[in-house]
């Protein structure tokens, strides 16, 4: 089968995250150029072909390094630019990109939400084919504060504030570092995902990553917000995937293949992965995602092939994978339509 013509959607994919590092390395060579930089070489400090990150050496690659080089305007429309046109070679159709809204030296947080979505329009112009929304992430680290200032962000940019072209954003997730708020803590932002859902946004969470972001009383939490999709899914109790079970036809599974691999995440390798597990419950919706393809190095045409080959799919059972997750977009009734036409009527299997 060819998994890069197969028209995918791609669901789970952080921005930052999705940045080559040759992209990075072009960003470095210009700052450098101009002076505005000491950071080391992205190549030297992520080298090519690396991709065995742990979450104790992920994080930080965020906080102390690729933040520290996406400080203006140019850099950011130039690494959004490389991100959106290599899910477009990928075969990606549609594409619910996810980011932090974080100030720099530079920009405003709401500053560098607008470049985000004028970049995102002025793509969209000129490849028809790929549709990209954004999706605003709360991080478990932020304070209460800081999470209402992206949930105002998201209503001020979503369809209802926003006089965009094509861009906006549609929904909110829950990430960051899982090891932060523990033991049920993560309960201060209920007021903000209510609030979301109030506002129609879609809502994602990051759920169950680590045995720590996974006690009885921060799954409970996360259910109660009534999301849309779940991202991950690996620690859950039996109670837990009894529920996720009942809420089969509201709830769509975002599953990483080698991110949760590479990472060490789940054991047993691929075939050891969950997604097989998941795959056996009758009618449960999974939607294969990237998550950092910058960092895992598999695109997501790669994670159909990973599904295929070590979950022996056959071509058919592929085809209907891409689809499950068309009714679990966030990006409305007609962006569903045109996926359908695609997938289903352009695309046999
Ligand atoms: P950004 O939000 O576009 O800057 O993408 C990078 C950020 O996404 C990181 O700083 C993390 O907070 C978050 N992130 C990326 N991958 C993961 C993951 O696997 N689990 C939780 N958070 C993640
Ligand atoms: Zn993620």
């Amino acid at each position: 089968m060819d998994f890069i013509a197969l028209p995918k959607i791609e669901l789970h994919a952080h921005l930052t995250g999705s940045i080559s590092r040759q992209t990075l390395h072009e960003i470095w060579l210009t700052k450098k150029a101009a002076g505005q930089t000491d950071l080391e070489d992205p190549l030297a400090v992520i080298p090519e072909g690396k991709h065995d990150y742990n979450l104790v050496a992920f994080f930080p690659l965020f906080s102390k390094y690729i933040y520290a080089l996406l400080t203006d305007e140019a850099s950011i429309r130039h690494a959004t630019t490389a991100v959106l046109q290599s899910f477009l070679q990928d075969g990606v159709v549609y594409l619910e990109l996810r980011t932090t809204p974080r100030p720099t030296p530079l920009l405003s947080a709401a500053q560098y939400v607008d470049i985000l979505l004028s970049t995102i329009s002025g793509f969209e112009e000129q490849n028809p084919r790929l549709h990209t929304r954004l999706i605003l992430s709360v991080d478990r680290r932020h304070d209460y504060e800081m999470a209402a200032s992206v949930l105002d962000l998201a209503v001020e940019t979503s369809e209802g504030g926003y006089a965009a072209r094509h861009a906006m954003v549609v929904g909110l997730d829950l990430c960051g570092d899982p090891s932060a708020r523990p033991s049920g803590e993560i309960s201060l932002f209920t007021p903000i995902f209510e609030k979301a859902r109030a506002a129609n946004l879609g809502i994602t969470l990051h759920f169950a990553e680590i045995q720590a972001s996974a006690s009885k009383a921060e799954l409970e939490t996360l259910l109660s917000w009534r999301p849309r999709r779940l991202g991950h899914v690996i620690w859950e109790d039996e109670e837990t995937k009894k529920e996720i079970e009942r809420r089969k036809d509201e709830l769509c599974l975002e599953l990483c293949l080698s991110c949760n691999v590479h990472a060490g995440m789940v054991e047993g390798g691929f075939e050891g992965h969950h997604f097989g597990g998941w795959r056996r419950v009758e009618g449960v919706k999974v939607s294969l995602g990237t998550d950092d393809v910058g960092i895992f190095g598999s695109p997501l045409s790669n994670e159909y092939r990973l599904a295929a080959q070590h979950f022996h799919l056959d071509n058919r059972q592929i085809c209907a994978l891409a689809r499950e997750g068309i009714d679990f977009i966030f990006g409305g009734e007609v962006e569903k339509e045109r996926l359908r036409r695609i997938m289903w009527d352009e695309h046999s299997c």
